[in-house]
């Protein structure tokens, strides 16, 4: 095989074969492709797209780079859920709990942040003490004691992934549905769930920015699990606004920790509890209330486990930042926007998320707010608040914030939850 007629037939629109596919994932993971090479082909896939049947086997050959993981052995279902990234997305915390509280077990692989979009890992350890490596024996034991692991994938999990995803990341070829789908579900599939649950965000916040896109890479995304025997589900949810009333890392745990003790904002706890519906229902437990486990405290129980599991002491204050700044509201009347990705900058510039994959992040930094669209606003009320360590961050995040607020503007907010697709 010869990686320059791999080029050539994409680039021309032929179809690529099976062996073509498998040999130049494998080729490049172990480097006998060149990066020049790869960002062609990549390059190629952006232009040309890929057919479901070359989407199947580039992702299983990008799975089999790795290992994939065996979960038989904790004699329970298992279901993981895949949010494309958001801003505010903090449903991971109160949701992986919450389904190993009804009984399914959830392993769940996280990452930490990419630019305006908040990580789990990195919300996870704004609480002292808390630790995102686990090894594997630790990994199993603790899935099979309390029922939730929220940990830092190892380097075996999809490997062919690490290499193209930072290649597509200095090359212009990120936003490709295939090779966003296979970079998601190579990931996700190696994981071993029986079942999984995407939640693909649409609107300004997120990867896609309108709903008819959101919806292919939903289609995309549950025609590859299915082929890979993992029942797959996806919701194609809100991201013109932020969710719930907080963005950046400890005001998320402290809103998840709101949420799993039986109050939070409506958005998170539905959403929460529509996504742990659909995990429970792929995991076959669909006769189980999740909302009776919010209720009665058992979801808590598991955090407090889960969290104390690796380290962490859910007791423990959470940070908090040396820096408040407060932005009023302009008007009286309807909050018609609060735009998500200006919302996600701006906890971004004050710290809560990295320009540099090596940066640190802040814990107390962020941004939370006293209102969501649709509800009603008084002019002069305090209605976000910027939190940082460092007070020179606050102009750049004001400046994010520029045009972010409406009131009684014309702006149609979306529904919650636009589409369920698959199943
Ligand atoms: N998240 C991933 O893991 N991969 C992508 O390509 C995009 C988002």
């Amino acid at each position: 095989m010869d990686a320059i007629d791999v080029i050539h037939a994409k680039r021309d629109g032929a179809q690529l074969s099976d062996a073509q596919i498998r040999w130049v994932i494998d080729a490049y993971t172990n480097g006998s492709v060149p990066d020049e090479q790869m960002s062609a082909l990549l390059m190629a896939v952006f232009f040309r797209g890929m057919t479901a049947g070359e989407l199947a086997v580039w992702t299983r050959a990008m799975i089999e780079s790795g290992e994939r993981k065996d979960l038989s052995s904790l004699g329970r279902p298992t279901a993981d859920k895949h949010s494309t990234g958001g801003v505010g997305d903090k449903i991971t915390l109160p949701l992986a709990p919450l389904v190993a509280a009804c009984g399914v077990a959830v392993p769940q692989l996280s990452g930490r942040g990419q630019g305006h979009t908040g990580g789990t890992l990195d919300k996870l350890e704004s609480i002292p003490g808390w630790r995102a490596d686990v090894h594997e024996a630790a990994y199993l034991a603790q899935l099979r004691d309390v029922g939730a692991v929220i940990c830092a994938a190892g380097n075996d999990l999809a490997p062919a992934d690490k290499k193209l995803y930072a290649l597509r990341d200095v090359t212009g070829t990120v936003e490709s549905i295939p090779l966003i789908a296979s970079s998601i579900m190579s990931k996700k599939i190696a994981e071993g769930a029986d079942a999984l649950v995407l939640d693909v965000k649409t609107g300004s916040g997120a990867f896609m920015k309108d709903p008819d896109s959101s919806r292919e890479l939903a289609r995309t995304m549950v025609r590859l699990g299915e082929a890979a025997g993992v029942r797959t589900v996806a919701l194609v949810t809100a991201m013109d606004r932020p969710l719930g009333r907080a963005a950046g890392n400890a005001v998320e745990v402290a809103e998840a920790v709101e949420v799993l003790a039986g109050s939070g904002p409506s958005d998170v706890v539905e959403l929460t509890l529509a996504l742990a519906r659909e995990m429970l229902a792929a995991a076959g437990r669909s006769e189980v209330d999740p909302a009776d486990a919010l209720r009665d405290g058992r979801a808590m129980d598991v955090w407090r486990r889960m969290i104390t599991a690796q380290g962490g002491d859910p007791d423990a204050p959470l940070p908090q930042p040396a820096e408040k700044h407060v932005v009023p509201a302009p008007a009286t009347g309807t909050l018609t926007r609060l735009d998500a990705l200006a919302v996600g900058v701006a906890a971004w510039r004050l710290g809560a998320g990295r320009a540099r994959k090596e940066d640190p992040v802040s814990a107390a930094a962020g941004v939370t707010w006293t209102a969501t669209v649709g509800e009603q606003v008084t002019a002069g009320q305090p209605l976000l608040e910027l939190h940082t360590d460092d007070a020179v961050r606050i102009p750049r995040a004001l400046e994010a914030l520029e045009g972010a607020v409406g009131v009684d503007t014309d702006d149609r907010p979306l529904p919650l939850i636009l589409e369920r697709i698959g199943g």
